[in-house]
């Protein structure tokens, strides 16, 4: 499995730690955030990561800012992102479960590294169980492609 990581200046630390704790399971990991905590503009990271989710490149990424909004925002205006910010592993689960989320993000002010850590392995760990949910999924989708939800 391969995944992207992106980060913003508040989140450089949390970065190194979900990325080592990923790498220790195998997962290879790839760093499109920043590596300073100089001032960083989250929609440029934010941006890198989903491209790449959204290009095959990857199977999935994992977004940290302060608060995991405004990157997962910028994440979310590339076609074919559903990313989704969480503050606990239910709601992480859920969104691969029923949302098919394929980018995680959470904030570095919000949570502590050991809830980071379980809201990652909630969605990672976690398949994406389609049926009653594939509707709900293709109709954002069909936002996403086209900035219209026909036949409502
Ligand atoms: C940076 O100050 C902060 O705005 C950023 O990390 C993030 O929380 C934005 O959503």
């Amino acid at each position: 499995m391969k995944l992207v990581i992106g980060n913003d200046h508040v989140a450089v630390d949390y970065k190194w730690e979900i990325k080592k704790y990923l790498e220790d399971k195998g997962i290879e990991v790839i760093n499109v955030g920043t590596d300073s905590t100089d001032s960083f503009n989250y929609p440029v990271s934010g941006y890198k990561a989903a491209k790449m989710v959204a290009d095959g490149e990857v199977d999935g990424g994992v977004l940290i800012c302060g608060t995991g909004v405004g990157i997962s925002l910028a994440a979310n205006k590339v076609k074919g992102i559903r990313a989704c910010v969480c503050s606990e592993p239910y709601s992480a689960k859920l969104s691969k479960q029923h949302n098919n989320a394929n980018m995680i993000a959470f904030g570095a002010r919000v949570v502590g590294i050991e809830m980071a850590k379980m809201i990652v392995d909630a969605w990672l760990d976690a398949e994406y169980e389609g049926g009653r949910h594939q509707k709900r999924v293709d109709m954002v989708m069909e936002i996403d492609a086209t900035g219209e939800l026909k036949g409502i």
